[in-house]
């Protein structure tokens, strides 16, 4: 191929992937298969790796992810992006109604549409190019995920057709679909992983991610439902949804025209119904005002706009029948009650248990096993009690009172202060204790070992791991015992056993489960102590003096290396020789803060913990307070003057930013 023929081919490879995402993404059309678009997309990886010089900004290729970045940038929206009104009740639209008509004269049309449960999002586009996506944030400014937002294949990279202006933005709702949800958390589940409670967190949780090719795997979608911009040909919403489809927008087709509160209500009657059958979430209806002129004339309050408001649908209720009580045991040791429910119809599914969060709960329910209780759907996977009905109590129905002992090892539960959850405090013997801290264990982030909960729980079952130092003398004749192992799997299982002993420090910290010790926590702890001995003698007050750490996070230290139990393990995991101190890369970075220790503070042109990083580079540690042994306070913008004071005091240097980089440009 001539060059002109490579950038055909790269132009005709691109429309037509585009074409068949639109197709499918947006008007759930295929018109081909899967092969065939995998075929397409393959040939034009292909293409844009060898002649990068005519890759295209709208590139289906765009939307795998690229680098991990490290945070998100702040951005101050354009427009401040509001938040609307709630109203509960049909008195309450009839007032927004009202307000409207005090205001305005003539005719009013009004827009209905769903209130999409998921999280808002603003999308730049210049000349039709996608060019920033920025979340809500305060409604001033938010996170730049354009990167992310870039992976949902409904939203257009580049715009299809017709007259758009030059430069506008598109506001709304990144869900993620029913199905792709269910979907999604079943893998999780399978792989050991924490499930979402519910499509939204999934959603918000997916677009806050910092590795755009994770986020590319994970079934988002996106509706839009509000243009912004300053020279916009629109005379009223309607217009502006139906000539956003036109662009290339996903449009739902739901929204309707209406002249009254009695419309208004019959939308929302219906939707009531028919939300359950929708395959994403709703949780409401929004009216809006749909000529521009008379949403101008209306304006805005200092949260919301006055010509647009939502209506919350009731979280639905059903009655049920107490049937028993279980208590599940979780990786912690805390005990959740659940309740056993006769099967009822809510909410689109068939709902058989409903949780009880903890003892107080029960006890302020007063509940009794046959009563018959109003069971709701809230925003968690297994809906709520919140009400017993008295009248219906039989006179001979138990009360139910909490277990004293713990259902998986018969050791007494414990409470301690300031806890809502009962504790099994028999850490080393009750199965799903030792089950999930081995699952945590080998988790992604920390040790990363190819083992998911199911074989977890088989080589638990089987007796061959007890501990987490029991999975580094599993053998070949033990692995190939359990169901679904052939050889290649064994030995991959091995293998990933092996190379987990290269995990750094940091991660071998947070994978030992200590209470409160999580990934942050545990990056600080080991980059100040460098290895297990020294943070293992370390004191109350020493732990103290690390940045972040305080005294909850020092006890829970202090009575983890005064178990004997730990120490064993500790021990044996040395001897298989995983990484118990930390590597420090001395050729980049010369030791020129060796042993020095400084206190950050205030605001700087760089982020605090990017400084932080720099000084540890160098050799230096970080501290929270200012104490006679800080040998430098770097001092930024805004510092609170105690911290000041505190250092003047203790003749403690004080450095400037640019001083901290002469010294470690020196
Ligand atoms: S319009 C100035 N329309 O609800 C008006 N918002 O509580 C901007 N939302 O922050 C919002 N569906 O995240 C609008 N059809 C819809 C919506 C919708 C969901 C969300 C949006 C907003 C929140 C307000």
């Amino acid at each position: 191929m001539d060059q002109k023929e490579i950038v055909q081919r790269i132009d005709f490879l691109i429309n037509e992937l585009n074409k068949h995402n639109h197709n499918y993404y947006n008007l759930s059309k295929s018109l081909i298969s899967d092969y065939e678009f995998d075929s397409l997309l393959l040939e034009l990886q292909g293409l844009e790796k060898m002649y990068p010089q005519f890759a295209h900004i709208d590139s289906p290729t765009q939307r795998v992810g690229g680098d991990i970045q490290k945070s998100f940038t702040t951005v101050k929206h354009r427009y401040r992006m509001l938040s609307l009104g709630n109203t509960y009740s049909k008195e309450d639209l009839q007032d927004f109604d009202q307000r409207v008509r005090k205001e305005i004269e003539g005719n009013i049309e009004y827009i209905c549409e769903l209130k999409y449960d998921g999280l808002a999002i603003g999308i730049q586009y210049q000349n039709g190019i996608m060019t920033q996506a920025v979340t809500r944030g305060d409604g001033s400014q938010g996170d730049d995920v354009t990167a992310n937002v870039k992976t949902i294949r409904s939203i257009p990279l580049k715009l299809r057709e017709g007259d758009y202006p030059a430069d506008f933005e598109i506001r709304g709702e990144i869900i993620m679909t029913r199905s792709g949800f269910a979907k999604f958390n079943e893998k999780r589940k399978k792989l050991g992983k924490q499930e979402f409670a519910n499509p939204r967190n999934a959603a918000s949780g997916s677009i806050k991610m910092l590795d755009a090719k994770e986020v590319s795997k994970r079934p988002l979608d996106a509706y839009l439902y509000y243009v912004v911009g300053d020279d916009l040909d629109f005379t009223n919403h309607y217009q502006s949804l139906e000539t956003a489809r036109q662009w290339g927008f996903k449009v739902s087709d739901t929204a309707r025209k209406v002249n009254s509160v009695e419309q208004i209500f019959d939308y929302i009657n219906y939707w009531d119904k028919a939300r359950n059958e929708l395959d994403f979430e709703i949780d409401g209806i929004v009216i809006k005002v749909n000529n521009f002129a008379q949403q101008k004339q209306l304006g805005f309050t200092a949260k919301s706009p006055r010509w647009a408001i939502s209506y919350k649908f009731k979280a639905e209720q059903v009655v049920a029948e107490l049937l028993s009580i279980d208590y599940q045991v979780g990786r912690t040791g805390a005990v959740t009650p659940v309740a056993n429910l006769s099967p009822v119809q809510l909410a689109g599914t068939t709902v058989k248990r409903a949780s009880l969060h903890n003892a107080d709960v029960i006890k302020s329910l007063d509940l009794h096993i046959g009563d018959f209780v109003k069971v709701e759907k809230g925003g968690e996977i297994i809906p709520k009690i919140i009400a017993v009905d008295l009248s219906k109590r039989k006179d001979n129905a138990e009360e139910v009172s909490f277990l004293t002992n713990c259902p998986e090892c018969n050791t007494e539960l414990v409470r301690e202060e300031g806890e809502a959850a009962y504790y099994c405090p028999n850490v080393y013997q009750c199965p799903p204790q030792i089950k999930g801290n081995i699952e945590h264990f080998v988790g992604r982030k920390t040790m990363d070992i190819n083992m998911g909960e199911a074989t977890v729980s088989a080589l638990f079952d089987k007796g061959f791991v007890n501990s987490v130092a029991d999975i580094y003398s599993l053998g070949a004749e033990q692995l190939i015992q359990l169901e679904g192992f052939k050889q290649k799997s064994v030995s991959n299982l091995l293998i990933s056993i092996e190379k987990s002993k290269d995990i750094p420090f940091e991660k071998v910290l947070f994978a030992l489960g200590i209470r409160y010790v999580g990934e942050t926590v545990a990056r600080k702890l080991a980059q100040y102590f460098e290895n297990i001995e020294l943070l293992k003698s370390a004191t109350y007050m020493e732990l103290l003096m690390v940045d972040d750490i305080g005294e909850r996070i020092a006890e829970s230290l202090i009575s983890y290396f005064l178990d004997a139990k730990n120490i064993e393990i500790l021990e044996r995991l040395q001897n298989y020789n995983l990484n118990f101190e930390i590597i420090r890369d001395n050729e980049t970075f010369p030791k020129l803060l060796q042993n020095k220790t400084f206190v950050v503070s205030g605001k700087f042109t760089q982020s605090r913990d990017d400084i932080k990083q720099m000084i540890m580079n160098f050799g230096g540690k970080n501290v929270s307070s200012i104490s006679s042994k800080t040998d430098y306070l770097l001092a930024g913008d805004k510092m609170g003057p105690a911290k000041l004071k505190k250092a003047e005091k203790l003749n403690i240097t004080i450095i400037s930013e640019d001083d901290f980089y002469k010294m470690i440009n020196n």
